[in-house]
């Protein structure tokens, strides 16, 4: 290969030495390829970083890639595989992709137009493409990473060549990130030919030292999260509910910390103290003892499991970690191929404690019982409040997972934190996961739709707020549902209060449990077809949140009907009108 190299922008030259010496060179290689460079530089690559994202994590680790890869003298891109074409992909000849799974194994909604052109027969092959793709999942899914295992292997098949091995990340990246890059930039550097190469320390230090300062206070991160004190928990549901929400307001006047309407709060959790304490005392382990943890080192044992590992649910990974070091016979029956509904019946509604008891003796050392534990994700939530109109506040509306099994009261890790363990005036360690797929329509006028049953009128609380704020003159039509109008409507004073003041030009409920037959938003949505799609012939945004395993793809199906029944068109063009939707930026969801 012959590349002609140049001074990339952050080598230490001003503008005119750099044009200088890249004219030199552009000079010297447009008069023969066979003259060695006289400039110890290693030739730069133009590499194509891509991201399939929903809730910004893969957007994240892609931009850092780039950062990295600027700093190293590569001229490096960023762009969504939303809007992307395979045959964009295919003119590239490095490629580097990050993506997670969502849905059943599916990819995230912005790149399914993406992936789905990628699997038609027709394209031409990838033979010219060398691509290395970095997978995100959560191993508690059945289908862990399976979008990015399916694009990798895609591409393979396509004669697309591995620049490094893909990588498989559960929630706890960190470790496996910085793996992937080191074998990423191993293959990279091989390609530049490191021999050549003119240490690029300084400059790479100084490129990573400038863009810090530039940016003052760093925002805070899941590894450097903000503590925010608790201000306000109030419960949004009665008393007499069979279900508890509450809304939480945190203080972030002061901190730096800032948010748009449509992101979501990152919190870290904590374990139950009193079930770390059973499980020690089950094991007989003493947790003021030190385990290693790959990133925090030396850890007492008990406040790894408080704080770090993953104790109330379980999976394949974790099953198989303790049949292991236990040898145990009944354990690998169950993980055998032909045993995976019983698989899925035992991890559904049992956690670490379940497993101690039902096949106990086997773990020995606190190192057995660490290495076989996941680690304890972040919770997100979506965040209610609105930076206009709640300055130096952040709300979530928070529904307490709480449930019974197997003789046993259990609860959520995170939302009993908040419920339970925390009170107000006390401090939750918080950041901000953006989420600039679901934004307020840029057009001030745009109506908008927003179907929220349960805590996905969260984001929607913000939007009208924001709208109010911002004087936004667009309708605004909310579908709201939740099992009760006595217990259960959250919000409700606000809500009214801006029905009747006409910010909210339409309200329509769905309270499931107040009649014999349920009645959901989608129903709400059926009854008022007519009416849902003069709005969107009006040109309104949808925006959809809440319960990914059935509301979303209800409310979909709805969606569908309507625009069949009531634009008069057949299922095939109804379903293209609302892919159009989606192509327009018109049609957003945020469901978990
Ligand atoms: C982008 C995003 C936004 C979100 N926004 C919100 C929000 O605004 N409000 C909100 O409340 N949540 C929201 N969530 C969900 C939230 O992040 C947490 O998943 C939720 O609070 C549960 O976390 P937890 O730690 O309390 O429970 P966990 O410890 O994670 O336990 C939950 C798990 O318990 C199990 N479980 C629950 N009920 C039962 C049962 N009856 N039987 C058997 N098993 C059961 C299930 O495996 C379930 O996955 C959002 C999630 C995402 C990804
Ligand atoms: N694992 C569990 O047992 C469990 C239980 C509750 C919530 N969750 C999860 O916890 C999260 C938060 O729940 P939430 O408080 O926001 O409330 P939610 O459970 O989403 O319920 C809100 C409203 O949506 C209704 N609903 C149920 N199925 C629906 C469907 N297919 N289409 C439209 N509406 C439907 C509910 O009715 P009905 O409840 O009357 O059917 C209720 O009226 C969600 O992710 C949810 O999936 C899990
Ligand atoms: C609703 C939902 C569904 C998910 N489904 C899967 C899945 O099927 N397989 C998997 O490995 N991970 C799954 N995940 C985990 C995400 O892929 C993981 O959290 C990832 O880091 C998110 O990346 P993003 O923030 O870039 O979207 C799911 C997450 C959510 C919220």
């Amino acid at each position: 290969m012959s590349t002609v190299p140049f001074i990339p922008d952050n080598a230490p030259f001003t503008p005119e030495q750099r044009s200088w010496l890249n004219g030199f060179l552009a000079g010297l290689f447009s008069q023969t390829t066979a003259v060695a460079p006289v400039v110890e530089l290693p030739p730069s690559l133009k590499i194509a970083v891509l991201y399939a994202s929903q809730s910004g994590t893969a957007e994240g680790l892609a931009r850092k890639v780039v950062k990295e890869l600027k700093a190293k003298g590569h001229v490096a891109s960023l762009n969504s595989l939303e809007g992307y074409t395979p045959a964009a992909l295919f003119a590239e000849r490095y490629a580097i992709i990050v993506a997670s799974t969502y849905g059943e194994g599916d990819p995230p909604d912005s790149a399914k137009p993406f992936y789905d052109q990628l699997c038609l027969q027709h394209f031409p092959c990838a033979e010219n493409l060398s691509y290395a793709v970095l997978a995100l999942g959560d191993s508690n899914y059945e289908h862990f990473c399976r979008f990015g295992v399916e694009l990798d292997k895609k591409l393979a098949s396509l004669a697309g060549t591995r620049l490094c091995e893909r990588v498989d990340c559960d929630l706890d990246l960190d470790e496996s990130f910085a793996a992937w890059k080191r074998s990423l930039h191993r293959s990279l550097d091989e390609i530049t030919n490191p021999s050549t190469a003119r240490p690029r320390t300084s400059a790479s230090v100084a490129t990573l030292a400038l863009s810090a300062k530039k940016d003052g206070a760093p925002a805070p991160t899941r590894e450097n999260p903000f503590f925010a004190p608790m201000l306000e928990k109030r419960p949004l549901t009665s008393a007499v509910s069979s279900k508890q929400t509450l809304h939480i307001a945190l203080d972030i006047s002061g901190s730096g910390v800032s948010y748009e309407a449509g992101d979501a709060c990152g919190v870290i959790a904590q374990n139950d103290p009193l079930l770390v304490e059973e499980i020690l005392h089950h094991l007989k382990f003493d947790g003021s003892l030190d385990v290693q943890l790959p990133k925090e080192g030396a850890t007492p044992l008990r406040h790894a499991l408080l704080q770090h590992l993953q104790i109330t649910r379980l999976n394949r990974k974790m099953i198989e970690a303790y049949a292991t070091i236990g040898n145990c016979r009944p354990l690998f029956d169950l993980l055998s191929p032909n045993q995976q509904a019983s698989l899925d019946s035992y991890i559904y509604d049992r956690g670490v404690i379940d497993l101690l008891h039902d096949y106990p003796g086997i773990l020995r050392e606190p190192a057995d019982l660490v290495a076989m534990l996941s680690r304890l994700a972040p919770r997100l939530y979506s965040i209610s409040s609105s930076p206009s109109a709640h300055s130096g506040e952040i709300h979530t509306t928070v529904a307490v997972v709480r449930y019974r099994s197997h003789d046993r009261q259990r609860g959520g890790v995170c939302s009993t934190l908040l419920a339970d363990r925390r009170n107000t005036g006390e401090s939750l360690p918080v950041y901000i996961q953006a989420n600039k797929r679901f934004r307020l329509p840029a057009n001030r006028d745009a109506p908008m739709i927003m179907i929220g049953p349960g805590t996905g009128i969260a984001p929607f609380r913000s939007f009208l707020h924001e709208r109010r704020a911002l004087q936004h003159k667009g309708r605004n039509w909310l579908f709201f549902g939740e099992r009760s109008a006595d217990t259960d409507f959250l919000y409700r004073d606000e809500l009214e209060t801006m029905h009747k003041d006409g910010h909210l030009s339409r309200l329509d409920l769905a309270f499931s449990r107040d009649q014999e037959q349920k009645i959901y938003v989608q129903d709400r949505m059926r009854e008022h077809g007519a009416e849902f799609f003069r709005w969107l012939e009006d040109g309104a945004g949808v925006y959809v949140c809440g319960d990914a395993s059935r509301m979303a793809k209800d409310v979909d199906t709805a969606l569908q009907e309507i625009v069949c029944n009531h634009g008069s068109m057949t299922a095939d063009a109804a379903s293209q009108y609302v892919v159009e939707l989606k192509d327009q930026h018109r049609y957003h969801r945020d469901v978990y």
